[in-house]
């Protein structure tokens, strides 16, 4: 046979092989995949090639807008479920508390029912962080929040030290001086007047500071550029985890990966010297986690930035949308203002919060609660499945996205009762375990084993920051703040929270 009568039968094999491989991956698969789940019971969103259900969600996210607010803003609604993840919330009303949808071609599996989520967060060693996104690899390097397996497991048992309580009580400390600080700035601007602050640029600001001096120290000033960098870059990566990844997009030279990836390298360099500095000093400082991290010798120093730039996110922005909603929240039901003041009154007797009186806080607790419980700062956690694995009724392959959107769970009738979407800390008066139908359905900090380690980080700073607000100022929701929420990493006001304070 003639060579090039060889080479067109190879190209035709060839171009066969191909469609086969296509075909299996965005038809095939897929379908063989939605119907193993119709097996087990589970439904979802139709099945569309190279698209999945891309096509419906994004149509949902286009019709979604929040219901108008009232003017002036007093009593804006909580039901926030149906705008900020239309999807979820139809798809729950439509297909039930668990659903199989796809992402393009990667299946996606919603579990709501917080007895699932136990039972899947019980064992890490079963999923993988879904940390897939280069701009998100930017911001957190190799730190312990991207991390899976033997190697999550190591930095777990080295990083825990740092968040027994014995170095909690150094936040309490810490989040005293930094909120007197900005109470200090407030009470100058504020004077005899009625002024209005945006709280949560003001709060930035302070949770930033507080994690700084907990990881650096002395060093915290020096080190504010590398917490403002990351702040964003934390911007850039909320913005780009929206968008489909195109696999080696992050080599285009397009402006924001330019950006993101010298916001990395600055870190880095700036990382590089302090603790180059801090090596030549000879460990003769302070017991700050920096010099805790470098003295362990258990880690490199890469592994060091890396924990640091996780730290400086995970420790400053969550805590920050934690105050913000808290303070949003009371400016507009101000009578539980009024009862915590008489409780910090009544506890603390002009005395500032420390990490034992905070404890006595009843009804501050209460608010934090359902705080968290109705603008959770991490709405959303997905993980992917390592190896087949078995929950409740539910047989689930290796490979398949399982999202627990904890949003979801703490805006479900069928845990909270039919007043869900109202503000209503009281329903924490008995604890946590008893406020909800389940015990485990509030999970702000996620549950098992891979429970946010500065739980209790955040809950002192928390505390002590709103505490001392409280004792000094009174607050309502300013005209000018329009309720809408944006969600990209965290759950965030779309338009800023700008509130009028007044001197007590
Ligand atoms: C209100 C404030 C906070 C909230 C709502 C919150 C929530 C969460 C959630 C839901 C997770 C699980 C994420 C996942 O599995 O994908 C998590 C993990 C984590 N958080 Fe927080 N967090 C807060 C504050 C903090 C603070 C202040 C720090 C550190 C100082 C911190 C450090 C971490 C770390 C290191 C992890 C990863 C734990 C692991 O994978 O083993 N968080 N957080």
């Amino acid at each position: 046979m003639e060579s090039s009568v060889l080479l067109y039968y190879y190209g035709v094999v060839l171009i066969l092989l191909i469609g086969v491989m296509v075909l299996n991956m965005f038809w095939w698969k897929p379908r063989k995949m939605k119907r193993y789940f119709m097996e087990q019971g589970i439904r979802g969103p139709s099945y569309m090639p190279f698209i999945g259900s891309l096509g419906e969600l994004a149509k949902m996210y286009a019709r979604a807008t929040p219901p108008p607010s009232p003017t002036p803003p007093s009593h804006p609604h909580h039901s926030i479920l149906p705008y900020v993840f239309p999807h979820l919330h139809a798809w729950r009303e439509h297909y039930g508390r668990a659903f199989l949808y796809f992402y393009g071609r990667s299946p996606r599996l919603q579990i709501t029912d917080p007895e699932l989520i136990k039972e899947f967060t019980m064992n890490p060693r079963n999923f993988s962080q879904s940390i897939q996104h280069p701009l998100v690899h930017n911001l957190l390097g190799k730190g312990i929040v991207a991390s899976g397996g033997d190697t999550w497991a190591t930095q777990r048992k080295t990083l825990s030290p740092y968040f027994f309580m014995e170095s909690l009580k150094g936040v309490s400390t810490v989040a005293q001086g930094a909120a007197e600080e900005m109470i200090q700035r407030w009470s100058e601007l504020i004077g005899s007047n009625e002024v209005e602050i945006e709280v949560l640029l003001e709060f930035e600001k302070v949770s930033q500071c507080i994690i700084a001096k907990m990881l650096f120290g002395n060093d915290a000033e020096q080190a504010m550029p590398m917490l403002q960098m990351q702040a964003e870059q934390s911007a850039i990566s909320s913005r780009s985890v929206k968008s489909f990844y195109i696999p080696g997009f992050k080599f285009f030279p397009t402006s924001v990966n330019r950006r993101s990836k010298w916001l990395r390298r600055e870190t880095e360099r700036r990382f590089d010297e302090l603790i180059e500095r801090r090596y030549r000093s000879g460990g003769q400082r302070d017991d700050d986690w920096l010099e805790l991290m470098i003295s362990s010798r258990s880690m490199s120093r890469q592994q060091i930035i890396d924990e640091c730039c996780t730290f400086m996110i995970a420790g400053s922005e969550s805590t920050n949308l934690l105050l913000t909603w808290a303070c949003f929240l009371l400016s507009i039901h101000t009578e539980w203002q009024v009862r915590a003041r008489e409780e910090l009154h009544q506890v603390l007797k002009g005395q500032r919060p420390n990490v034992e009186t905070i404890n006595q806080l009843k009804t501050l607790n209460m608010i934090i609660n359902e705080t968290l419980r109705l603008y959770t700062p991490l709405p959303f956690v997905m993980k992917i499945v390592n190896e087949q694995v078995k929950i409740g009724n539910l047989t689930i392959p290796a490979g398949v996205g399982v999202e627990m959107p904890i949003i979801a769970v703490h805006h479900d009738p069928k845990q909270w009762g039919e007043n869900f979407d109202q503000f209503d800390p009281s329903r924490f008066a008995e604890g946590v375990s008893k406020a909800a139908k389940h015990p485990m359905a509030y999970m702000p900090f996620m549950l098992g084993p891979r429970i946010c380690m500065g739980m209790n980080f955040a809950l002192i700073e928390a505390k002590v920051v709103l505490a001392m607000v409280l004792q000094d100022f009174t607050f309502v929701i300013s005209p000018a703040y329009k309720h809408d929420l944006v969600f990209g990493l965290s759950l965030k006001p779309k338009y800023g929270t700008p509130l009028l304070f007044h001197k007590i």
